[in-house]
């Protein structure tokens, strides 16, 4: 079996022991000990700490660094007087810190940081090879050994075999599910160390209940964010809790069970706001727009099903997910809640952990809508960009190339893969505010005069505005209202210059022209890729930025262009 690293805490201040011994314990995976400096020698016989704490006690600190049999014990002195860290060091302290009681975040991680580390082995236990992937990559190898496993069968032998610290098990496998798995391994008490997180896309309460039941620690419902992976695993390992944008509103007449649901949820990192009956949850939920929404039934002025109703009435509150908590599980109570669009309960007792795990459920529904809602989004803007291209001929193929080009530059750039798949859609869509500009102009087959080019100027912000209203493509705006801004700042719209403009703008900006110089037009056979790229070399830092240049060129290389 394994142990957690035990702290001794021989300070020999009982307020200080005590600060210090709460906030350890909150981290199920540390055993602080308060020790009196006195019994330490016969402390340190009887087991084996991680981490000694002291206070100015430099005699004791020196004594044991000395001594062969504790020198290699790490010692934390806490400092009352800054002024004696020389001291302390002297002692041959590991560290020392200056102790003040409201402060005790930064000490809680100098001692975690103090701690031994060791490299954790995790196992993940998934038939699906792109989730298997795509959850390795997350992990940080350097912080962890990982063991993959795709079905059930394997996965026992692998957990039996070497042991992990954690396991990421998925439900649906072949052979033999992950509640069996989780089973198995959990009923050996030689294994019951082993913590288990479910990754699984089944959302089924039942299902999660039963996940919890066979000794789970945690459950994640796919499709999950990485960093709530990572978060968790994080959590597992160090307590360290990520912290969540979301927002749950508790609304609740019993304070009880308000602050048991506020330190519940609130410890897994979501803010929580709490309301006392419905009438102030409803004020609280239009201010502060909750995620979720989690009410009791019975409450003063107004109750959880008049409560839902008022959600339900208002476009701005609508589609927020509506827990309802309630001890009188009956059809006929359930029946109300559904007409008042309840969209799960909750029966009391409940275990918090679970109905976390409740909540996250809801949240990965929410994202999994939002996601498609994108995705359909995003395909009739690309049809519309398509068909824009198509109304000339000659620029067919003009928005594709220029987001292909544009992925290259940004890989060569070494831009995350979220930020490459920002300047993919707006290659695509960077043109998106010419729709509006007539054939007349737009097909003109010859130069424009100055009238008709203040016209065509004018795409990039109509560009902006047509994207504007849809949420997910927020972060690309600024790259199609600024394709057309150039490093000098002679530019338009904005004549933004330099860095200012943003880089994804200034990729597609060396993208578009590369494209537009190298494609035939009525009144001019286009340029051969070494010809515009003479052009543009020219013009390296004036119209386009020396950073985004010279990838494009290499892009061009590889793709025997040049
Ligand atoms: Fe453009």
């Amino acid at each position: 079996m394994k142990k957690n690293p035990i702290v001794f805490l021989a300070t020999d201040h009982t307020s200080i022991n005590g600060r210090i011994e709460s906030m350890l314990k909150k981290n199920k995976w540390l055993d602080p000990l308060v020790v009196a400096t006195v019994d330490l020698d016969a402390a340190l016989e009887k087991s084996r700490p991680a981490l000694i704490i002291l206070t100015e006690n430099f005699d004791i600190c020196k004594r044991l660094k000395t001594s062969e049999s504790s020198k290699d014990i790490p010692i934390l002195i806490l400092l009352f007087d800054a002024d004696l860290e020389k001291e302390a060091r002297h002692a041959q302290a590991d560290r020392c810190w200056e102790y003040v009681p409201t402060e005790l975040d930064g000490l809680y991680n100098l001692i975690i940081q103090l701690l031994p580390k060791g490299r954790k082995k995790i196992l993940v236990a998934d038939d699906e090879e792109i989730v298997q992937d795509v959850i390795c990559r997350a992990l940080d190898t350097e912080k962890y050994d990982i063991i993959k496993a795709c079905n059930g069968v394997e996965a026992v032998e692998k957990i039996l075999e070497y042991k992990p610290d954690l396991v990421l098990l998925d439900i649906n496998m072949p052979e033999k599910n992950g509640i069996e798995v989780c089973q198995e391994i959990k009923q050996d008490p030689e294994n019951s160390d082993i913590h288990i997180i479910f990754v699984s896309a089944r959302t089924e309460e039942n299902v999660i209940e039963k996940g919890f039941d066979v000794g789970a620690d945690d459950y994640l419902t796919k499709p999950f964010r990485l960093e709530e992976l990572v978060s968790k695993i994080d959590l597992v390992f160090s307590g360290m809790i990520w912290e969540r944008k979301e927002k749950v509103l508790i609304v609740d007449d019993s304070s009880i069970v308000r602050s048991m649901l506020y330190n519940g949820i609130s410890q897994q990192g979501f803010k929580v706001i709490t309301a006392c009956d419905g009438e102030e949850g409803l004020k609280e939920a239009i201010e502060e727009k909750p995620d979720i929404i989690i009410s009791d039934v019975e409450m003063p002025k107004m109750n959880g099903y008049e409560f839902c109703k008022a959600v339900r009435g208002r476009d701005d509150l609508k589609e927020i997910p509506f827990l309802m908590l309630t001890s009188r599980d009956t059809r006929g109570a359930r029946a109300l809640g559904i007409r008042a669009g309840v969209n799960t309960y909750l029966s009391k007792p409940f275990q918090v952990d679970r109905i976390v795990v409740i909540i996250e459920r809801f949240l990965s529904e929410k994202r999994k809508k939002f996601e498609q809602e994108r995705e359909v989004m995003i395909a009739s803007i690309a049809a519309l960009a398509k068909a824009l291209d198509e109304r000339d001929r000659y620029t067919r193929y003009h928005s594709q190339n220029v987001s292909d080009y544009s992925v290259e530059i940004a890989k060569k750039l070494n831009l995350s893969n979220n930020e490459i798949e920002q300047i993919r859609l707006s290659g695509i869509v960077h043109d998106i505010g010419k729709i509006g500009i007539c054939d007349a102009i737009l097909l003109k087959p010859g130069p424009l005069t100055q009238e008709e080019f203040l016209v065509i100027q004018e795409h990039p912000v109509k560009g902006a505005s047509i994207l504007r209203p849809i949420p997910s493509l927020k972060p690309i705006i600024p790259f199609i209202q600024y394709h057309h801004e150039r490093i000098d700042g002679r530019g338009y719209p904005s004549g933004l210059a330099g860095d200012n403009i943003p880089l994804g703008a200034r990729i597609i900006g060396v993208a578009d022209t590369y494209d537009a110089l190298t494609t035939d037009r009525p009144y001019r056979k286009g340029k051969t890729p070494a010809e515009a790229l003479e052009i543009m070399v020219k013009c390296k830092g004036s119209q386009f930025c020396e950073v985004c240049l010279p990838p494009m060129i290499e892009v061009l290389k590889e793709q025997g262009k040049i």
